[in-house]
């Protein structure tokens, strides 16, 4: 039997949601692991297996899938606690630190997985990386349109010393702008070195003016499931 990289995400998916319990409000995550999540949540609810759930998106895809699974919806408006959030992530750091929003959900995903009592987040072994930044992929950062290139320097300028570059996420074949959910854009910085200390870094990009978000959340996750080809392993906080 081959396994996929998507049959590890869905392994991964269908542990997390043995968590899940009658009666819970649930931060619903997005992404192509967070999907298989909502999905066995759908299917338990219709098989009655899981009754009373409360589901928070932090997508509008995830609010389109969570709807046509006919899982009930609310938000934080109205439910400011939240008991358990799933999603994925883009890195988990040996500390539960983790870079998000590769799919640009990092604001809502935020918002969301601060909200929640506990976070399990749900990989496969491939996102496991020696420290925030070292996948070589992009670390993503949520900011208004307005005059977003000055931001997208000043952000690069902020890691100079670890050969950071700052790119406008674009997309399709005109490479327009991404725009989030939000109405913003994002940039995606790519570092050559590590930057060092986590909590400096998100502060120093939280004080730009015109940034919104940052894709690091730093001490969030509660649990970490991986799936790798020799199994599964359940880290805690
Ligand atoms: C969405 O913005 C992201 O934070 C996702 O949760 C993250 O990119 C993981 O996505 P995959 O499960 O598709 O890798």
């Amino acid at each position: 039997v081959i396994i996929t990289q998507d049959n590890l995400k869905k392994i991964a998916a269908y542990k997390a949601v043995e968590y899940v319990e009658s009666g819970m409000v649930l931060g619903l995550g997005t992404g192509s692991t967070a999907k298989h999540a909502v999905d066995r949540i759908g299917e338990l609810l219709r098989q009655g297996e899981l009754k009373d759930i409360v589901g928070i998106p932090t997508s509008k895809k995830t609010h389109e899938q969570a709807l046509s699974l006919g899982i009930p919806l609310s938000d934080l408006d109205s439910h400011p606690v939240v008991d358990l959030a799933i999603d994925g992530a883009d890195e988990v750091d040996p500390f539960l630190n983790l870079v998000k929003g590769r799919g640009g959900s990092l604001l809502r995903e935020k918002m969301v997985e601060s909200a929640c009592k506990k976070f399990i987040v749900i990989v496969d072994e491939s996102k496991l990386v020696n420290y925030i930044g070292g996948s070589g992929l992009a670390m993503p950062v949520e900011v208004i349109q307005f005059c977003w290139k000055f931001t997208a320097e000043r952000l690069r300028r902020l890691f100079e010393e670890a050969g950071c570059v700052a790119k406008l996420r674009t997309f399709g074949e005109k490479d327009e702008p991404f725009v989030t959910d939000n109405g913003n854009f994002i940039v995606d910085l790519y570092f050559e070195r590590s930057f060092g200390d986590l909590k400096a870094a998100s502060d120093a990009i939280l004080q730009l003016a015109g940034v919104v978000e940052h894709g690091m959340f730093l001490d969030m996750a509660t649990t970490v499931i991986v799936a790798g080809e020799l199994g599964l392993t359940v880290k805690n906080k």
